[in-house]
């Protein structure tokens, strides 16, 4: 498996010069996704119309791959530009009514707080936030909360800014028991971290490719329930909500029936470059599987732990209980601003995310990348106490 992941390094031009442990904010995109949107360009520009059916039979072919990556089914796989496609489906299309509640964590990324701000405006609904513990999302609080009027709760699959991973499977067992729609943002997770739609009840997944699925900004998916795609009353529909089969020579047939799939919600004609780039880099995961990604990314997130755990400078902030840790993790030290720009310096590039040095691990990081990080930290460490010891002086 090893050599499996050194293939798929190989395969990431980045990683030649820049220790890269940011995916949380972009994935670094492959060679090949460079190479197929090139070769598209090329044929659009010899204004070759060939690329419509390839387009045609690509999008099917993602739809796959993403049901395959989530544990659904294609017909309940929509394709979008973003996370925010996905939850805005949600906020405007679920049928809820004035006076509806939506409970959403107190520490959750601003793209499900804007998409149901934006909705509760418009249908008078009303978002509460539920008090976190410790940052992490707090079951106890969430149902201290919920009342007959809670008709929808949104939460991360893994949270932005410390990789915490809410128990959805408890989350949705209360969802069920107060009828409650289930809805997950899914991009901090998707890629890396195993996840089964179907069997977590989930309704609806929105979930952006540009992070953790390695694909080109812009690019993006959804999952609906067989249970809630009949509810849904959208907020737009456009011509690609009916299936032509790309017969365009009769195009005066305004009274096609919907596609009974979650193609139905879509926004209309595909960004067809975007596919090809999420088509190459979903290709890679899925050769690797997610199972083996996440094994890979913790086992990285582990060596670095071992070094933390041997220093009195740094403190580790995320959770390393098995099922609340991803591949996102965090850790922080006195002066921890200097400490950002001081691995910008030295080619590591992280995060600095709510008082956290934020390393997000991915597929094309190696144990070399993990040696570099503590290398570095080792001499700031060093450096800061002997500056703070003269200091003192
Ligand atoms: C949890 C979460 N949701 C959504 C987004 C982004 O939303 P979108 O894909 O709509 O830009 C991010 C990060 O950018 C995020 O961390």
């Amino acid at each position: 498996m090893k050599d499996k992941f050194q293939s798929a390094r190989e395969m990431f031009p980045h990683t030649d010069g820049i220790v890269f442990f940011n995916t949380a904010a972009y994935g670094p995109l492959p060679e090949k996704t460079k190479r197929a949107i090139v070769e598209n360009i090329d044929l659009r520009l010899a204004v070759q119309k060939e690329d419509i059916r390839q387009m045609y039979a690509l999008k099917d072919t993602l739809r796959q791959d993403f049901a395959s990556l989530i544990g659904a089914e294609a017909r309940q796989i929509g394709l979008s530009m973003n996370t925010s496609m996905g939850l805005d489906l949600a906020a405007y299309g679920l049928p809820l009514k004035a006076g509806d509640e939506i409970m959403v964590s107190d520490v959750e990324f601003p793209a499900a707080v804007y998409a149901w701000r934006g909705a509760s405006e418009t249908k008078k609904l009303k978002v509460t936030f539920v008090k976190s513990t410790d940052n992490k999302f707090d079951l106890s609080e969430l149902e201290k909360v919920i009342s007959e009027k809670t008709k929808v709760i949104i939460v991360s699959f893994v949270q932005f800014f410390n990789g915490y991973k809410p128990n959805l499977a408890a989350i949705s067992e209360l969802c069920k028991k107060h009828d409650i729609y289930f809805v997950v943002d899914g991009i901090q997770g998707v890629g890396a971290e195993p996840i089964n739609v179907k069997e977590l009840g989930i309704d609806i997944l929105a979930c952006g490719c540009q992070k953790w699925l390695l694909s080109p900004y812009g690019s993006g998916f959804f999952y609906i329930s067989d249970s809630v795609k009949d509810k849904l009353i959208p907020q737009s529909i456009t011509w690609y909500a009916a299936d032509w089969q790309l017969n365009h020579t009769d195009l005066f047939k305004y009274d096609l029936p919907y596609f009974d799939t979650a193609e139905k919600f879509e926004a209309g004609y595909y960004a067809t470059l975007n596919m090809l780039g999420m088509k190459a880099a979903i290709d890679i995961i899925a050769d690797l599987g997610v199972e083996n990604i996440q094994k890979h990314n913790h086992a990285l997130i582990d060596r670095l732990v071992s070094y933390l755990k041997e220093t009195e400078f740094y403190k580790i902030k995320s959770s390393l209980v098995e099922n609340e840790r991803s591949s996102i993790f965090t850790f922080t030290c006195d002066n921890h601003d200097s400490l950002f720009k001081y691995l910008l310096e030295n080619r590591v590039k992280a995060a600095n995310r709510e008082g956290s040095i934020r390393i997000a691990v991915h597929l094309f990081n190696n144990e070399n990348d993990i040696d570099k990080l503590i290398e570095v930290l080792t001499v700031y460490d060093k450096n800061y106490k002997s500056k703070a010891a003269a200091g003192s002086n």
